[in-house]
């Protein structure tokens, strides 16, 4: 099982007995985190083989060229190999290499293999017995990166540069082994045209220096290992402001208020789930709040967690999404799913962990109202995909295993409710004692589903065979559906909302003085509860009543304009044409296209002359969604 750890020992005691006496304290050698490998946590998105040859670290040189929307530079790989191995695999997908040399700087013949659709193609670097190996590359219109126009920023004056790499984009500008069990530590130094600044997923080494005409270095270094997906750059007109001792924003200077003034809670976050499950361990905490045109709602990039600025609400009732991504500094970054067939151990836990720093934060009434429209996400996917359907099982069979890990209904809503119904069971003060230790035993290192449950049955279970025949952890995980012993959510979470939606169907009318002192779920679960047939009228007299198509709640003028696309509604169009125009984060973008493209000869010209007008201003990830809905 610990190949590597007791390999990287063996080196080690090798390497020192070849050295002469050291004159300097060396520096801490560098963790070096194990390779699973057992058959349930072998990747098939990655053409490495990491008990042959496994990258350790990688070590960036690259200057990010925004007229050629491209990076160009080196990688400098670690590598650690097997006793005699001659070859190291790398994943890459349309990256241009020029050379790849050894630590002399000599060449080393390398070949690329045949493309493989959404995996790229593997480099085959005959490395000989050098353990050190740099790639001369370039990658022009990555993936993973996305190059946006002045237009697109608040300010309007500067290009922007953004990167997602989960789940496997990564490979897209960055030659290494883009496998979430293969963890690296990596170091970067950036080049940028000036006056843009670049932050990255690491902790700045030193300050910017000059780089020659007009241009200025940055400096970075990861030295945790890292699951290579969560190697992240952003390069804008940005600066920083100070939330905490030990958490800041960046964003754009127009946004930096706004910004600041949500995450406000943000330090306070970070304690409550530190009092959880355990030490922060990444150091800082620091956020970007990017352009709008960033895929995701959040990327739990270490130390610079990514957020779209549609969170934004002005009272903080969207920053479920940064205690999300503050979470994820514990289950995902710290324990990671070894391949993406077990995705829930990534979100479903955090989604758990997420709703009790809601709760510690913000008290249980507004902790049970996400949790009640987590568990309705569940149903949905339940229902969608059917209760027998594979891809509703936690753990994904081999032919369900998709990079993006599932359905959000199956991994994210499901995962947290099997972590919901384990805290019942066993008792909170056990389970907290319990998750805690589980990410400590498993800290900077891989982790299987068997892993979670072997776990569970050690260190909670005990042998208790009542606890265990309670728990039904198999069913849960391996099996499709919903075990009968699931925790439901609290049926007076929204017995008030439920209520007024109910009498909607009699009346035709929300209140709008109950609408005004709703909470932000709240007014989500009504808009989820209205009959789905609307006529004009109806669909106006809403609008009217409560606000929907001026509310600064981008998740509640998400559903108004579905629910509106959906009825043929033709005075929401200008709104839903703006709204896509300047959102494109692919969870608003896909349904709304999705409800135009359902509505034949109405909502198809439509929604093709708006793509064609707003699909360049897409990441490649929201643009890959849409194009199979629209084209
Ligand atoms: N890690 C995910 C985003 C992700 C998942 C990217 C899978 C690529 C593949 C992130 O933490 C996330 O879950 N984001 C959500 C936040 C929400 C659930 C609070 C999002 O972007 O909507
Ligand atoms: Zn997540």
């Amino acid at each position: 099982m610990r190949f590597f750890a007791s390999l990287a020992l063996i080196l080690s005691v090798a390497g020192l007995s070849a050295c002469s006496v050291p004159v300097s304290v060396p520096e801490a050698a560098p963790m070096i985190s194990p390779i699973l490998t057992t058959d349930d946590a072998k990747d098939p998105f990655t053409f490495a083989q990491p008990e042959v040859a496994r990258v350790t670290h990688v070590a960036l040189n690259l200057a990010l060229d925004f007229e050629a929307q491209s990076v160009a530079g080196s990688a400098t790989l670690d590598i650690q190999a097997a006793e005699g191995a001659e070859t190291v695999i790398l994943d890459s997908n349309g990256l241009e290499i020029s050379a790849i040399t050894n630590e002399a700087g000599a060449p080393l013949r390398f070949t690329i293999g045949e493309t493989v659709e959404g995996k790229g193609a593997p480099i085959s670097v005959m490395m000989g017995g050098s353990r050190s190996i740099t790639v001369i590359y370039s990658a022009t219109n990555p993936e993973a990166l996305q190059w946006l126009a002045p237009e697109q920023t608040a300010g309007g004056k500067h290009p922007y540069l953004l990167s997602q790499g989960q789940p496997t984009l990564n490979r897209t500008w960055i030659p290494t082994q883009d496998s979430p069990g293969i963890r690296q530590t990596w170091e970067a130094r950036i080049t940028a045209p000036e006056p843009l600044t670049v932050v990255m997923s690491g902790l700045t080494a030193a300050e910017p220096e000059a780089a020659g005409e007009g241009k200025r270095a940055f400096t970075f270094k990861m030295d945790k290992p890292v699951a290579p997906y969560l190697i992240a750059i952003a390069a804008g007109d940005i600066v920083f402001k100070e939330l905490g001792p030990r958490s800041g924003v960046w964003t754009e200077p127009v946004m930096l208020e706004k910004a600041a003034a949500e995450l406000a809670d943000t330090e306070k976050m970070i304690d409550a789930a530190e009092k959880l499950y355990g030490t922060y361990r990444w150091g800082r905490y620091d956020m970007i709040v990017l352009p709008p045109a960033f895929p995701y709602g959040g990327m739990e990039n270490p130390v610079m967690t990514f957020l779209t600025p549609t969170f934004i609400a002005g009272d903080k009732s969207l920053t479920g999404l940064v205690a999300h991504e503050l979470a994820h500094s514990w289950s995902g970054n710290l324990v990671t799913n070894a391949n993406w067939a077990d995705s829930w151990l990534n979100e479903g836990t955090t989604s758990y962990f997420e709703n009790r720093i809601i709760e510690e934060l913000y008290g249980k009434k507004r902790a049970s109202q996400e949790a009640a429209l987590s568990f309705t996400g569940m149903e949905e996917a339940l229902a969608e995909n059917g209760m027998d359907a594979p891809i509703t099982a936690l753990h994904l069979a081999e032919a369900e295993a998709i990079p993006d890990g599932g359905a959000t209904g199956i991994i994210y809503d499901k995962g947290s409710v099997f972590l919901r119904t384990v805290e019942t069971i066993v008792g909170r003060e056990k389970f907290d004692v319990w998750l805690e230790s589980w990410f400590d035993r498993h800290a900077f290192e891989p982790a299987t589903s068997a892993m979670f449950l072997a776990d569970i049955r050690e260190n909670l279970v005990k042998g208790d065979a009542e606890m265990e025949a309670k728990l039904m952890l198999d069913e849960w995980v391996y099996q499709p559906g919903l075990p009968s012993n699931a925790v439901r959510p609290d049926p007076a979470a929204f017995a008030e909302v439920d209520a007024a939606a109910a009498a909607y169907a009699g009346t035709s009318k929300v209140d709008p003085a109950a609408w005004a002192k709703w909470t932000a779920a709240e007014r989500m679960r009504l808009m989820a509860k209205l009959p789905r047939d609307l006529s004009d009228a109806q669909l106006a007299a809403l609008d009217k009543d409560l606000g929907l198509s001026k509310t600064g709640n981008n998740e509640v003028l998400f559903l108004w304009l579905e629910l509106a696309l959906e009825n043929r509604y033709d005075p929401a169009v200008p709104a839903a044409d703006k709204f896509l125009s300047n959102v494109g984060r692919r969870k608003f973008v896909a349904p709304l296209f999705e409800a135009l493209m359902e509505q034949g000869t109405w909502g198809q010209p439509i929604a093709k002359r708006i793509y064609d007008k707003t699909r360049p201003t897409y990441h490649a990830i929201t643009q890959g969604t849409v194009d199979k809905l629209v084209r």
